[in-house]
């Protein structure tokens, strides 16, 4: 890395020596094309927690068996460890449902990004025929059948409506909190230089030196841009997905997806769109390969995934949340329908 030290010696040789070390330290972390995670922002604790209950609810399924959680579980790195995902009645899902851990820092969700934000995305997999099979109208009827869930709408947003954007925006706000800061990486990114060690430092630089940043980079390592996949040799593969392509329609975007995040990659095994990469060995392997044109050695293969490994961060502190009851007038769950 080429470092700026001399500039900034000769515009601040004023200061005092403690004061240069620190402007250096902040300098050499700007220089990085990897950030730390920014703080998590916690204003609104009471939407935040009526969000984690809905997240947890299953009662927004067709079935009363399927939340969010069933396929973004919050134990095993926000993702549910399958190809694909199992939806309503062990439907096959189309393709391998991303981790919702530091989300909210993508420019946009899903693989193809059909989603703008976190809130947007919230109503799909609700009224999703192949995930929850439920329907907007059935959850916000559902949700007003449960005396504690209107009065804690009512609380957080003034009024009793109860609508579906307002359960989107709660379970946005308690998506945002789904940070991971303080990975070892991070803490290395700040200034602990012992905080990886050799392997995996020679692994970061190999991940910089090959180009793997050109696509994963920021703080999320990825979740800025539309990608192909396959850019020097094709990625072939039986998942029918089109990518970006099924939102813009532009030729050019055909099997462009959005780079996924590789913060606890270590933990949202399988890899790619279709699952089809079960280790992180043979992911790095045919990224290497297929995106950059370079067979990487075992060791250098090694090496990266050492480094990968140092992006796990400290896991969402979730206390489980006991759901509201339902009433006599809740709707019963139809799972075999
Ligand atoms: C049946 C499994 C399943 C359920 C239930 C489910 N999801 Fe997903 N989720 C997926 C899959 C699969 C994708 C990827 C779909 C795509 O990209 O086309 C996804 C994508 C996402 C993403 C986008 C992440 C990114 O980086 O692009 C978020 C956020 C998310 N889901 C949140 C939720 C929330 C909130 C709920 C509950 C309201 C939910 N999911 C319910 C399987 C599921
Ligand atoms: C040209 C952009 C680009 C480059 C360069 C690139 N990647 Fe990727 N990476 C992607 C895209 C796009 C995907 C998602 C592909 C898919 O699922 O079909 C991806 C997926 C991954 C995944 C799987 C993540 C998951 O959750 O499924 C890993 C691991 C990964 N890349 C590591 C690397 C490494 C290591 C390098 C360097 C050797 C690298 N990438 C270089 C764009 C890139």
């Amino acid at each position: 890395m080429t470092q700026h030290f001399p500039s900034v010696r000769f515009a601040l040789g004023a200061l005092a020596v403690a004061g240069l070390l620190a402007t250096g330290a902040v300098q050499a972390q700007a220089q990085e094309p990897v950030q730390p995670l920014p703080a998590v922002k916690t204003i609104e604790p009471a939407k935040i927690e009526l969000g984690k209950k809905l997240f947890f609810d299953p009662r927004l399924s067709k079935s009363g068996f399927i939340s969010c959680n069933s396929c973004h579980n919050l134990s095993m790195g926000g993702s549910d460890n399958l190809k694909t995902s199992i939806g309503d009645r062990w439907q096959k899902g189309p393709i391998n449902s991303p981790t919702v851990l530091n989300s909210s820092l993508n420019l946009a969700q899903f693989w193809d990004g059909r989603a703008k934000d976190l809130q947007e995305q919230a109503g799909g997999p609700i009224a999703n025929p192949g995930e929850m099979a439920f329907t907007h109208a059935l959850a916000v009827d559902l949700l007003r059948s449960i005396p504690q869930y209107v009065a804690e709408f009512k609380k957080v947003f003034g009024h009793d409506k109860l609508s579906i954007e307002e359960v989107t925006s709660a379970i946005a706000a308690f998506e945002e909190t789904l940070t991971t800061p303080n990975a070892r990486f991070d803490q290395w990114l700040k200034g602990d230089k012992k905080a990886i060690d050799a392997q995996e430092l020679r692994g970061y630089q190999l991940f910089k030196n090959a180009g793997c940043v050109a696509c994963h980079n920021g703080p999320n390592l990825g979740g800025s841009s539309f990608q192909r996949m396959g850019v020097v040799e094709p990625y072939k593969t039986a998942n029918p997905a089109e990518g970006r392509f099924a939102v813009t329609g532009k030729d050019a975007d055909r099997f462009n997806f959005k780079v996924p995040t590789l913060r606890n990659v270590e933990l949202t095994y399988p890899y790619f769109h279709d699952g089809a990469a079960d280790t992180l060995a043979q992911a790095v392997d045919t990224m290497g390969r297929l995106q950059l044109g370079r067979t990487f050695s075992d060791a250098e293969n090694a090496d990266i995934v050492a480094f990968l490994k140092t992006l796990t961060g400290e896991q969402p502190q979730i206390t489980l949340p006991i759901l509201p009851p339902s009433s006599d007038k809740t709707k019963r769950p139809q799972p075999f329908e």
